[in-house]
């Protein structure tokens, strides 16, 4: 795709399997690039692509802006939820120049059916709160004045309120389903959540004739589409 780029070291782009792979190969497409094999079926963590000048790694969605920021991965592609957490606790050296406006959720809080929440804020209740978003959470209740228990989990966070664990959980809602299907509702609303792409910011330097095009392509298949 790139002329400059050719016969140097790839670039490496950062991806989780799921929905992100699966949302970001129509943007690789529009961009023409293509990918022929899927990590759901391959053991392979290195996926090359159409592009000679652009390979992709599979690592955990977690796990996208560490390596992007070691300068493993040239770019990534994370979600703002991923990326909110690993920052505050990392900060410096990544660069988030595009909103790739997919796999768009919701950070809510929410309990059980029947759980007078906004009671038990209005109350001064302490409350516990089940969840992988730990800085998010502490940042939310903080800003209300809610005194909160955070009890770490790493999935399945709507078991929480259903067994006991905790009073509320705060995690990501597209459709809703699976609070539904837990007996559970929102009742907050922390933040939009999309994927963005990031950059190592010393890759942007160093790489920044390669990087150019790539960027470029993901910014224009990145544009919310008309209606
Ligand atoms: P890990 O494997 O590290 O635990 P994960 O299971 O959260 O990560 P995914 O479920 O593939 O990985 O989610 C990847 C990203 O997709 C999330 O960080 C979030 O930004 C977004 N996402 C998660 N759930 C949804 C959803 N239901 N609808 C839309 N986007 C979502
Ligand atoms: C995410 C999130 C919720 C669910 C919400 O889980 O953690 O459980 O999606 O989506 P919904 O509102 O459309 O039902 P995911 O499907 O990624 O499962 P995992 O986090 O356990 O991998």
């Amino acid at each position: 795709m790139n002329p400059a780029n050719t016969g140097a070291k790839p670039l490496t782009l950062a991806l989780s399997k799921g929905r992100i792979f699966d949302e970001t190969l129509p943007l690789l497409a529009a961009a023409g690039i293509h990918v022929s094999e899927n990590p759901e079926r391959s053991r392979k963590l290195i996926l090359p692509t159409s592009d000679p000048d652009l390979r992709l790694i599979i690592v955990r969605a977690s796990d996208v802006p560490t390596y992007v920021q070691y300068g493993a991965a040239d770019l990534g592609i994370a979600g703002l939820d991923v990326l909110a957490e690993h920052i505050r606790d990392h900060p410096g050296g990544l660069y988030q120049p595009i909103d790739l406006n997919i796999a768009r959720c919701r950070l809510c809080v929410a309990t059980r059916e029947g759980f007078d929440y906004h009671e038990a804020v209005r109350q001064g209740s302490r409350l516990s709160v089940a969840t992988k978003y730990l800085h998010a959470s502490r940042e939310h209740f903080g800003r209300k004045g809610v005194h909160i228990d955070l009890i770490k989990l790493y999935g399945s966070m709507e078991l929480a309120p259903l067994v006991g664990l905790a009073d509320v959980i705060v995690d990501l809602v597209s459709t809703g389903n699976t609070l539904k299907a837990n007996h559970l509702v929102p009742v907050e609303t922390i933040a939009e959540i999309s994927a963005r792409l990031i950059v190592n910011q010393a890759a942007l330097k160093t790489r920044a004739r390669a990087l150019a095009p790539l960027l470029d392509a993901f910014g224009r298949a990145a544009q919310p589409q008309p209606a």
